[in-house]
């Protein structure tokens, strides 16, 4: 430790360099007509929140016209708004809206599925010569190959899905086509040529109604049997040649848990994962991961840093940040979230709420891409029990309803989401009566709400805590200590204990608290009280 992990190279271009990103869950972010769902007038109506908690960008979880199966990642219109959530003009109107606050929007891009309801696919079902979709006949045994779905039109075979089985898998080829397995296209077949122009065609239409680009759902995924990504990364590259082209400000942030792969590939950002990627999410979950929620058994194999056992390290983390950042050959492109809407929340399990504020101080002030969760900046909790909805449930068994309950605005019987009867809610809000409010810790200047605010304001206020400044580690166990910049000293206590980092930095005594909710910085001590944070000025 004590090495300079990056010394404020350029960072990604433009406007996300100081982001901080927020996720809106449209379904269950508010609602603006009492029917029980979310919808675009009723994120329109919070931007004043939004805009007043400080975020600078919003992802809109998937809101085009579907049959839910999978909460909307199953799309069957990709140019319309699902009309429970409004129509397009609302669309560009909360656009046009958030711009006015200072606030980019970015939309759920789905390219590598559709729902089995889209006409492209039901005309693909019915249709022996089209190639939008992976088809395969039956081998000489009669069965269909591995992972093929028997087709549900008029075709014969059947089809590949990309995730649930409802997902049919969009053709964009296959890195190494086979004579011998005939569904096997080469990537310049015409299916994989139609997919590529309408997935710009589809891109199109939304930035040019106003938005600032996108989430891609599954980016990996879209080119089958691709070692090393090398035609999946081809097509990005492609696509990000022509959105600097055509529209230079607009970014897209990828699914992706690779950045040393994503990034090359033309993603400005790619988000930490809790799966995939070379260490199949260990460093995402090494932080926040508590082996509750979505977790499953199998991951909950080493206790986390933010855990008030203080048994676990930050330093996975920063080796798979400093990686990256070293393979990428600038810092900027990584996004840390908070959770989302397949992960637990930052409450979930046995973390109490007096361990969120440091949690938020290390996520704002690390030189990665900070993503909010909705209802994260107040303490919402990981409801655990949901019955499945639209899809929450997964394969493995694990569901994802208890980190999509309605944002809770304030301490009605609905939490101000809904003035429908509690039979016509979407999801249950979290039942507690102690629930946290946005109207009880607005009103509490001492509340997670105010100090996520704050942290938001210092972070943009001084670049130094972004991308562009340096990071020094001084130490990664308990407390975590860092340097940023040329100026501050960040120190974080997730632990219940006491915890003291001895250190060879006598001048860091001279330090002055920016914040400091328990921290003492002596001469060759750093000393850090349960549960707190420390920023210092040099
Ligand atoms: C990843 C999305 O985040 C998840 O919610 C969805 O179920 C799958 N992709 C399929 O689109
Ligand atoms: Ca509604």
């Amino acid at each position: 430790m004590g090495t300079a992990d990056n010394q404020g190279d350029p960072v990604t271009a433009g406007w996300l360099t100081d982001a901080v990103l927020y996720q809106v869950y449209p379904q269950s972010f508010a609602d603006s007509n009492g029917d029980g769902i979310g919808d675009l007038r009723g994120v329109a109506a919070h931007l004043d929140h939004l805009a007043w908690l400080g975020v600078t960008a919003v992802w809109l979880n998937p809101c085009f016209v579907s049959p839910m199966r999978d909460a909307g990642y199953d799309v069957a219109d990709y140019l319309v708004i699902a009309p429970r959530y409004g129509d397009n003009a609302d669309l560009a109107e909360l656009a046009e809206a958030a711009r006015s606050h200072g606030i980019r929007l970015l939309l759920d891009l789905v390219p590598g599925h559709t729902s089995d309801t889209h006409p492209w696919f039901t005309a693909s079902a019915d249709d022996p010569d089209d190639h939008r979709y992976i088809w395969a006949g039956p081998g000489p045994d009669g069965r269909l190959p591995d992972r093929f779905v028997p087709s549900p039109g008029r075709r014969a075979g059947g089809y590949l899905p990309n995730f649930f089985d409802f997902q049919p898998a969009l053709n964009f080829g296959y890195a190494r086509p086979q004579a011998d397995e005939p569904w096997r296209q080469d990537v310049a077949a015409e299916g994989p040529k139609a997919n590529r122009a309408a997935l710009r065609a589809i891109m199109d239409h939304w930035l040019a109604l106003g938005v600032s680009g996108f989430r891609v759902d599954m980016a990996y995924s879209l080119v089958k049997d691709d070692p090393g990504s090398t035609e999946t990364s081809r097509l990005w590259r492609e696509v990000r040649g022509w959105l600097d082209r055509a529209y230079p400000d607009a970014v897209l942030l990828s699914e992706w848990g690779d950045p040393i792969v994503s990034v090359p590939a033309g993603f400005h950002a790619d988000f930490f994962l809790h799966f995939g990627g070379p260490t199949n999410g260990r460093p995402m979950r090494s932080l926040w991961s508590n082996g509750t929620s979505t977790e499953r058994p199998e991951w909950a194999t080493e206790p986390c840093y933010f855990d008030a056992a203080g048994r676990g390290t930050a330093g996975l983390f920063l080796t798979a940040y400093r990686d990256a950042v070293a393979a990428i050959g600038a810092p900027g492109h990584v996004s840390l979230p908070t959770a989302n809407h397949d992960f637990a929340r930052l409450h979930a399990g046995p973390r109490t709420a007096g361990q969120l504020p440091p949690a938020f101080a290390f996520l704002l002030t690390m030189p990665t891409l900070p993503a909010i969760y909705y209802g994260d900046e107040i303490g919402m909790r990981d409801i655990p029990g949901l019955p499945d909805i639209e899809g929450s449930t997964m394969r493995s068994g694990y569901n994802r309803a208890g980190v999509r309950t309605p944002m809770q605005w304030d301490d009605g019987p609905n939490a101000g989401f809904s003035t429908a009867p509690a039979d016509r809610l979407y999801l249950p809000v979290d039942p507690d009566p102690a629930r946290p409010t946005v109207e009880g810790q607005r009103a509490d200047p001492d509340s997670l709400l105010h100090t996520v605010r704050d942290l938001i304001a210092l972070r943009r206020a001084h670049p130094e805590l972004g991308p562009a400044g340096r990071l020094e580690v001084l130490g990664d166990g308990y407390p975590l200590a860092y340097l940023r910049g040329d100026r501050f000293l960040v120190v974080i206590n997730p632990s219940d204990t006491v915890r003291v980092l001895p250190h060879d930095r006598p001048e860091l005594a001279a330090v002055t608290a920016v914040r400091n909710t328990g921290v003492t910085v002596e001469q060759a001590t750093i000393t850090a009280g349960p549960f707190s944070y420390g920023i210092f000025e040099r």
